[in-house]
């Protein structure tokens, strides 16, 4: 795996532009499974995660070409409905093709996709919906063989936890279910809506994307269409970031103000100030930040766990004490001891983290161990005096398009070795 090599301690200034979402991007390269001509994918970033989608696609025996920034995916030659272990082992997320295929084919045949970095990720609440739906499927041996011979149909699926996958995987197999489909306490995130709107423009019917209770209304069949991708709102979550702890002014082009709600109020309260104007975010940090308020993450719209990473690189370097409470993923801390080889005081007990504010962070040797892991560290190297090596950059390109690149366009000395 590569590694980053940063020399701390340069102020970021200029402007860049929000990659697209890689959560908007994997569900909807999937849900191009259910329909019929050449899609276009406007914005849609390039990570380690969309390559593996395509390799799925193309499997699958769908044509997958990138071209600039947007990808092109036409499925009329889908004739696989079996997902071989290597390529669901690249990417958890392949699980969301679970819904798509089978409600293409009326069977589907994967691995489960097992535990990750973050812990054990159970998908009982995808197979109870599709069992819901009339699917039948037999777990053996790792295996998961889904059939749905006579079709899907609409459901009434009450959610115990507004899962992101599992609303996801619902909606793909209930756009051409026979009959509707009603998901209770649904996921509300902006993925969750962009997906939505390409499924709409496609054909379907879905009602209440965003709100707690989302209808679908089964169609016949569905179209490609042009779409372009959301901004992702983790990777601004991340820029904000690195400007705060460098003391730094930036200004991200093309956000969406409101998907960033539950942040932004974060960094106000350290003492950075932030404008937003027709899309422009721009944010500038005062010489020495203060501690942040009690962070939980929660479902959206409450604070995204992918965003607990890097603010805690943040917090970090507060004055004063900063907790952070993890809802949503029992491991989701391993950066903490890492920030903590950087000089952070950080203390961990079980979904707890109590993060005691330095003035100063040193460059040292620091291992990512995952996606947003690797964001954390890289956000605290760009403040620490001297040189920091990151290893573990592999985590990082499932999720940010190019950042070394990014990062030296706003000033920083950042190398990928
Ligand atoms: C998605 C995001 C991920 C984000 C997460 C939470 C994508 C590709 N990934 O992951 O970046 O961190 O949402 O916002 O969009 N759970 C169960 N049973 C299930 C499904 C989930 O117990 O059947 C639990 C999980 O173990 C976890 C919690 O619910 O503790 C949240 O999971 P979920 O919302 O499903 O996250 P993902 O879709 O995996």
């Amino acid at each position: 795996m590569s590694r980053f090599v940063v020399n701390g301690g340069k102020k970021l200034f200029g402007e860049v532009e929000v990659q697209g979402a890689k959560n908007s991007a994997l569900p909807i390269l999937s849900a191009t499974v259910l329909t019929r001509g050449e899609n276009i994918l406007f914005n849609c970033p390039s990570l380690t995660d969309v390559d593996a989608c395509m390799r799925i696609l193309r499997y699958l025996g769908c044509e997958a070409k990138k071209q600039g920034s947007a990808v092109l995916v036409k499925c009329d030659g889908l004739r696989e409905s079996e997902i071989p272990d290597s390529l669901m082992r690249e990417m958890r997320s392949s699980i969301v093709f679970l819904g798509a295929i089978l409600a293409r084919t009326g069977y589907a045949k994967l691995s489960f996709p097992g535990g990750c970095e973050l812990g054990p990720r159970p998908i009982d609440l995808h197979l109870k919906a599709l069992r819901k739906m009339g699917a039948d499927i037999c777990e053996r041996h790792g295996v998961l063989e889904c059939k749905a011979e006579n079709g899907l149909k609409g459901a009434k699926i009450d959610l115990s936890f507004p899962s992101v996958g599992a609303t996801e995987n619902i909606i793909l197999a209930a756009v051409l279910a026979e009959g509707t489909t009603t998901i209770i306490n649904a996921a509300r995130e902006p993925e969750i809506c962009d997906l939505c709107d390409f499924l709409n423009e496609a054909g379907a019917k879905i009602y209440g994307s965003g709100e707690g209770v989302i209808v679908i209304d089964g169609v016949e069949e569905l179209f490609a269409v042009s779409h372009n991708i959301i901004p992702d709102r983790i990777v601004a979550a991340t820029l904000m970031s690195s400007a705060a702890v460098t003391k730094g002014e930036i200004t991200l082009r093309g956000v969406i103000q409101s998907h960033l709600s539950s942040v932004i109020p974060v960094f106000e309260e350290t003492g950075c100030k932030v404008k937003v104007k027709d899309g422009d975010l721009t944010v500038t940090a005062p010489d020495r930040l203060r501690a942040m308020p009690l962070i939980r993450t929660m479902p959206y719209p409450g604070f995204p766990t992918d965003a607990q990473a890097p603010l805690m690189a943040v917090a970090s370097l507060c004055r004063g004490t900063s907790v952070f409470v993890e809802n949503i993923f029992e491991n989701r801390f391993k950066h903490a001891g890492e920030l903590m080889r950087l000089g952070a005081d950080i203390n961990v007990q079980g979904k707890v983290a109590v993060v005691n504010g330095v003035k100063t962070l040193y460059g040292a040797s620091v291992e990512a161990q995952d996606l947003r892991g690797a964001a954390s560290l890289i956000t605290a190297a760009l403040a620490a005096e001297g040189k920091t090596e990151i290893g573990g950059i592999g985590y990082l390109e499932r999720g940010y398009d190019s950042f070394e690149i990014t990062l030296s366009s706003l000033g920083a000395d950042v190398r990928k070795v």
